[in-house]
């Protein structure tokens, strides 16, 4: 059984999670045999979007999987899904929950994340959620980009300060995908590590977050992979390889950073003030 976190709200939280984003998700019936593996390989976090095009397939799986008997009840699994930037105007949220909700045939979700912290209508400049304000709400977990190319090194400790539960998204660099790039699965450091442990690249990336009290959502659609990426327990990275990480130069994968948010005459000037100098 994958470990689980306890979140401010009181819930728990698999330290693992399975992402349903991809370039392109196969057909229905592919993605949902997909997600039934997943499950049946020992997955029970589920992260999408309604920006990502796997909601139907996920509800249609959560479905699946109780009439199959693979799970007994809903409450085994720990589903999230995210509100796109267009709907982010107060009146426009809760139809987007409902949507989704109809969309994945639930009837509820344990976690609905605001996907970037901005507002778009079609046609318009975005404009930054209450800007200047760091926490304009109760946050119960931050999801962020976060690997060993991007540490974050600043964000982690602030948010564990304000119980604020940090969850990564890209821990493998997205590698393969439009908006990553395959940097953390060929960096050296981690090469070297991987091989002196009997590890996989992957495995040691994954298992960097997890002893940093993150936890993580890691995408793969094949079974061997899906498999080892849950190989992360009952091993620990040592003192030195730990330092070694640390000296990994940092930066931002293309998409983490947001440039696509930077238009000219909107209010984010720079990928600087968007990210409030973090960059
Ligand atoms: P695939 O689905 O073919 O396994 P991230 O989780 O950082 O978003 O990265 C996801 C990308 O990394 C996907 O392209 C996925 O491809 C690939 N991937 C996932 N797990 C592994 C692994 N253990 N080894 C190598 N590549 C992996």
């Amino acid at each position: 059984k994958i470990p689980e976190i306890l979140l401010n709200s009181g819930h728990k939280m698999p330290v693992i999670g399975f992402g349903c984003a991809a370039n392109s998700i196969p057909p229905l019936d592919e993605m949902i045999s997909i997600l039934l593996k997943a499950m049946e390989i020992g997955y029970r976090h589920f992260d999408t979007a309604s920006l990502y095009g796997s909601e139907e397939a996920l509800g249609k799986a959560v479905a699946k999987a109780l009439e199959i008997g693979l799970i007994k009840n809903r409450d085994e699994l720990f589903i999230t899904s995210k509100l796109w930037i267009t709907h982010t105007h107060p009146d426009l949220v809760l139809p987007a929950l409902k949507q989704t909700l109809k969309t994945m045939g639930l009837e509820y979700l344990d976690l609905y994340l605001i996907h970037w912290p901005l507002r778009i209508k079609e046609g318009a400049d975005p404009v930054k959620l209450e800007e200047g304000d760091a926490l304009p709400f109760d946050m119960i977990v931050n999801q962020v980009e976060m690997n060993v190319n991007w540490q974050q090194r600043k964000l982690v400790p602030f948010c564990k300060a304000k119980g604020i539960h940090v969850c990564a998204w890209s821990p493998l660099g997205a590698s393969g995908t439009i908006w990553g790039s395959n940097a953390v699965l060929e960096n050296q450091v981690l090469k070297d590590i991987a091989a002196s442990r009997n590890k996989t690249i992957a495995q040691v990336a994954l298992r960097w977050i997890y002893e940093k009290g993150v936890t993580l959502i890691v995408k793969s659609f094949n079974e061997e992979r899906m498999k080892q990426n849950l190989q992360i327990f009952y091993w620990e990275l040592s003192k030195e390889e730990k330092d070694q990480i640390l000296c990994i130069p940092q930066h931002r994968g293309p998409v983490g950073r947001g440039d696509l948010f930077i238009v000219k005459n909107g209010p984010i000037k720079s990928v600087e003030e968007l990210w409030d100098g973090d960059i």
